[in-house]
């Protein structure tokens, strides 16, 4: 939360879970929000929209919105709008391009805002399925951050030369083991991208973070295999640092925004420098 003048302004985000099913007759059914409403039948498109909005509290409620509030308005008029256009397109027979959803979110945000007592409808985030999410911010309509999520397996040792063998068991634990242990990672690649451009491709995207960073990684032991790990530890932080370095700059016409690394699924470290751009919407992943 931050002030603004006297007042304390909260940032709120809510998560709809929603299918559109663009092959047959759509449906506004459904009970349990918790997986999808509409519910959808048989084989549908599902899709995840998170709401950011900024308010002070309501002092009567506690709240800057109901979230059942912000679920109503969402499914009475984003979702609608949403079903509407992909079912249009399937009917066409027309593809939705990353750049056509952005223009659409920025859309379905519009319809948002005015809607949530005095609250400010921020970022939008579409899960377009578990592992990519695509934002739009209301400051700036030329760019979207898109985000995906990669796997690899590595071993590692913590170890530092310059300490005793007790001094690096004492900082270390069971992670000195001079033998190794293994973790399966997750990264987590944030890009900011042109809206315009609508040549930019998620497989080559893919392409370039597998050659440039999980090819000199994936299945290796880190501190024997990895140059950059010779000396430098191989900590989840120091590998957010080599996968940043390793992806800064080969990802144009996208500028990275932000790397994430999961060690297990209790650690995670997120990287991006001081000198990296600002002005990042919220990060709802
Ligand atoms: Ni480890």
């Amino acid at each position: 939360m931050s002030p603004v003048g006297n007042v304390e302004m909260f940032r709120l985000t809510r998560q709809v879970r929603f299918s559109v099913n663009p092959f047959g007759p759509d449906s506004k059914e459904g009970a349990n929000s918790f997986a999808s409403v509409p519910s959808g039948e048989g084989l549908c498109l599902f899709l995840a929209l998170t709401i950011g909005v900024t308010g002070p509290l309501d002092p009567d409620t506690g709240f800057v919105v109901n979230v059942m509030e912000i679920d109503r308005q969402a499914r009475d008029h984003t979702v609608p709008l949403l079903a509407e256009y992909i079912r249009r397109r399937f009917r066409d027979g027309r593809a939705v391009s990353l750049s056509d959803l952005a223009a659409l979110l920025h859309e379905a945000r519009g319809v948002l805002e005015g809607r949530l007592a005095t609250a400010r409808v921020g970022c939008l985030y579409l899960a377009l399925n578990p592992y990519r999410t695509l934002a739009i911010w209301p400051e700036d309509t030329t760019v979207m951050l898109f985000s995906e999520k990669f796997e690899f397996a590595a071993t590692h040792t913590l170890w530092n030369s310059r300490f005793s063998p007790e001094e690096n068991a004492e900082m270390f634990g069971k992670c000195a083991n001079p033998t190794g242990h293994g973790h399966n990672y997750v990264l987590e690649v944030k890009v900011r991208c042109p809206v315009a451009r609508e040549d930019w491709r998620i497989a080559r995207f893919q392409q370039i973070v597998e050659e440039a960073f999980l090819s000199r990684v994936d299945h290796r032991n880190l501190n024997l295999d990895v140059p950059q790990f010779a000396e430098a530890i191989p900590s989840v932080e120091n590998l957010a640092v080599m996968a940043w370095r390793c992806l800064q700059g080969r990802l144009a016409p996208a500028v990275l925004e932000e790397v994430a690394i999961w060690e297990t699924d209790k650690t995670c470290c997120v990287y991006r420098p001081e000198t990296a751009h600002s002005g990042t919407p919220d990060n709802a992943s």
